[in-house]
Protein backbone atom coordinates (compact mmCIF):
# COMPACT_ATOMS: atom_id res chain seq x y z
CA UNK A 1 0.00 0.00 0.00
CA UNK A 2 2.86 2.80 1.32
CA UNK A 3 5.02 1.66 -2.55
CA UNK A 4 1.34 2.64 -4.32
CA UNK A 5 1.27 6.09 -2.34
CA UNK A 6 5.32 6.60 -3.65
CA UNK A 7 4.49 5.64 -6.79
CA UNK A 8 1.98 7.84 -7.19
CA UNK A 9 3.42 10.77 -5.75
CA UNK A 10 6.66 10.41 -8.29
CA UNK A 11 3.89 10.19 -11.31
CA UNK A 12 2.19 13.40 -9.79
CA UNK A 13 5.50 15.24 -9.72
CA UNK A 14 6.63 13.92 -13.34
CA UNK A 15 3.11 15.28 -14.64
CA UNK A 16 3.63 18.84 -13.31
CA UNK A 17 6.94 19.19 -14.12
CA UNK A 18 6.17 17.96 -17.74
CA UNK A 19 3.02 20.56 -18.32
CA UNK A 20 5.15 23.49 -17.21
CA UNK A 21 6.01 25.56 -20.40
CA UNK A 22 10.20 25.30 -21.52
CA UNK A 23 11.76 28.28 -21.47
CA UNK A 24 13.41 28.81 -24.94
CA UNK A 25 14.50 31.87 -25.83
CA UNK A 26 12.82 32.43 -29.42
CA UNK A 27 15.66 34.44 -31.67
CA UNK A 28 13.11 36.45 -34.34
CA UNK A 29 14.34 36.22 -38.49
CA UNK A 30 13.85 39.77 -39.06
CA UNK A 31 15.37 39.32 -42.88
CA UNK A 32 11.72 40.08 -44.38
CA UNK A 33 10.15 43.58 -44.98
CA UNK A 34 9.94 46.18 -41.98
CA UNK A 35 7.43 45.61 -39.81
CA UNK A 36 4.57 47.69 -39.12
CA UNK A 37 2.61 48.78 -36.10
CA UNK A 38 -0.71 48.61 -37.85
CA UNK A 39 -0.77 46.16 -40.27
CA UNK A 40 1.88 43.55 -38.25
CA UNK A 41 2.18 44.28 -34.68
CA UNK A 42 -1.41 45.49 -33.33
CA UNK A 43 -3.06 42.32 -34.59
CA UNK A 44 -1.54 40.02 -32.66
CA UNK A 45 -1.96 41.92 -29.56
CA UNK A 46 -5.73 42.37 -30.56
CA UNK A 47 -6.07 38.66 -31.26
CA UNK A 48 -3.84 37.13 -28.11
CA UNK A 49 -3.14 39.94 -25.50
CA UNK A 50 -6.05 41.99 -25.07
CA UNK A 51 -8.14 40.05 -23.83
CA UNK A 52 -5.97 40.00 -20.69
CA UNK A 53 -4.37 43.08 -20.78
CA UNK A 54 -6.65 45.52 -22.07
CA UNK A 55 -3.96 48.57 -21.96
CA UNK A 56 -2.33 46.47 -24.96
CA UNK A 57 -4.62 48.06 -27.20
CA UNK A 58 -2.69 51.45 -28.46
CA UNK A 59 0.22 52.31 -29.21
CA UNK A 60 1.43 54.42 -26.83
CA UNK A 61 0.71 51.39 -24.02
CA UNK A 62 2.16 48.95 -26.20
CA UNK A 63 5.70 51.47 -26.20
CA UNK A 64 5.54 51.94 -22.39
CA UNK A 65 5.95 48.16 -21.80
CA UNK A 66 8.40 47.07 -24.56
CA UNK A 67 11.27 45.35 -22.55
CA UNK A 68 8.90 43.21 -20.72
CA UNK A 69 6.59 42.39 -23.85
CA UNK A 70 9.92 41.48 -25.57
CA UNK A 71 11.53 39.07 -23.11
CA UNK A 72 7.90 37.55 -22.09
CA UNK A 73 7.02 36.90 -26.38
CA UNK A 74 10.59 35.82 -26.67
CA UNK A 75 10.66 33.45 -23.36
CA UNK A 76 6.99 31.82 -24.78
CA UNK A 77 5.93 32.65 -21.06
CA UNK A 78 3.39 35.10 -22.98
CA UNK A 79 0.56 34.16 -23.61
CA UNK A 80 -0.05 32.30 -20.83
CA UNK A 81 -2.56 29.73 -23.02
CA UNK A 82 -1.66 28.74 -26.55
CA UNK A 83 1.32 30.00 -28.42
CA UNK A 84 2.21 32.56 -30.93
CA UNK A 85 3.03 31.70 -34.46
CA UNK A 86 6.49 32.17 -35.59
CA UNK A 87 5.25 34.60 -37.54
CA UNK A 88 3.53 36.61 -34.88
CA UNK A 89 6.64 36.75 -32.82
CA UNK A 90 8.79 38.01 -35.94
CA UNK A 91 6.01 40.76 -36.11
CA UNK A 92 6.45 41.80 -32.49
CA UNK A 93 10.49 41.00 -32.32
CA UNK A 94 11.73 42.39 -34.89
CA UNK A 95 9.73 45.89 -34.46
CA UNK A 96 10.74 46.50 -31.08
CA UNK A 97 14.06 45.91 -32.05
CA UNK A 98 13.34 48.49 -35.32
CA UNK A 99 12.83 50.92 -32.89
CA UNK A 100 9.00 50.51 -32.44
CA UNK A 101 7.92 52.72 -35.18
CA UNK A 102 4.68 54.16 -35.35
CA UNK A 103 4.00 53.14 -38.70
C1 LIG B 1 -5.10 34.47 -20.38
C2 LIG B 1 -4.66 35.79 -19.96
C3 LIG B 1 -3.42 36.40 -20.55
C4 LIG B 1 -3.12 36.54 -21.90
C5 LIG B 1 -3.95 36.12 -23.11
C6 LIG B 1 -1.85 37.25 -21.93
N1 LIG B 1 -1.41 37.51 -20.65
FE1 LIG B 1 0.28 38.54 -20.14
N2 LIG B 1 -0.10 38.23 -18.16
C7 LIG B 1 -1.20 37.55 -17.66
C8 LIG B 1 -1.08 37.48 -16.21
C9 LIG B 1 -2.09 36.80 -15.29
C10 LIG B 1 0.12 38.13 -15.87
C11 LIG B 1 0.73 38.33 -14.48
C12 LIG B 1 1.42 37.09 -13.99
C13 LIG B 1 2.74 36.82 -14.68
O1 LIG B 1 3.60 37.70 -14.78
O2 LIG B 1 2.93 35.65 -15.11
C14 LIG B 1 0.71 38.59 -17.11
C15 LIG B 1 1.89 39.31 -17.17
C16 LIG B 1 2.42 39.86 -18.33
C17 LIG B 1 3.55 40.73 -18.41
C18 LIG B 1 4.40 41.17 -17.23
C19 LIG B 1 3.72 42.23 -16.44
C20 LIG B 1 3.60 43.53 -17.21
O3 LIG B 1 2.43 43.99 -17.39
O4 LIG B 1 4.61 44.09 -17.63
C21 LIG B 1 3.73 41.05 -19.71
C22 LIG B 1 4.78 41.97 -20.31
C23 LIG B 1 2.71 40.35 -20.47
N3 LIG B 1 1.91 39.63 -19.61
C24 LIG B 1 2.58 40.41 -21.83
C25 LIG B 1 1.63 39.71 -22.58
C26 LIG B 1 1.58 39.71 -24.04
C27 LIG B 1 2.54 40.47 -24.93
C28 LIG B 1 0.53 38.92 -24.39
C29 LIG B 1 0.07 38.57 -25.78
C30 LIG B 1 1.09 38.00 -26.67
C31 LIG B 1 -0.09 38.43 -23.16
N4 LIG B 1 0.63 38.93 -22.09
C32 LIG B 1 -1.22 37.62 -23.10
C33 LIG B 1 -2.25 37.05 -18.39
C34 LIG B 1 -2.32 36.99 -19.78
Amino acid sequence: MKRAYFFSAILLVLTITSCKKAAKTFTPDCSGAAKSFSTDVLPVFQSSCVSCHGSFSNYANICASKTNIRSKIADGLMPTKGNLTDAQKNAVLCWIDNGTPNN
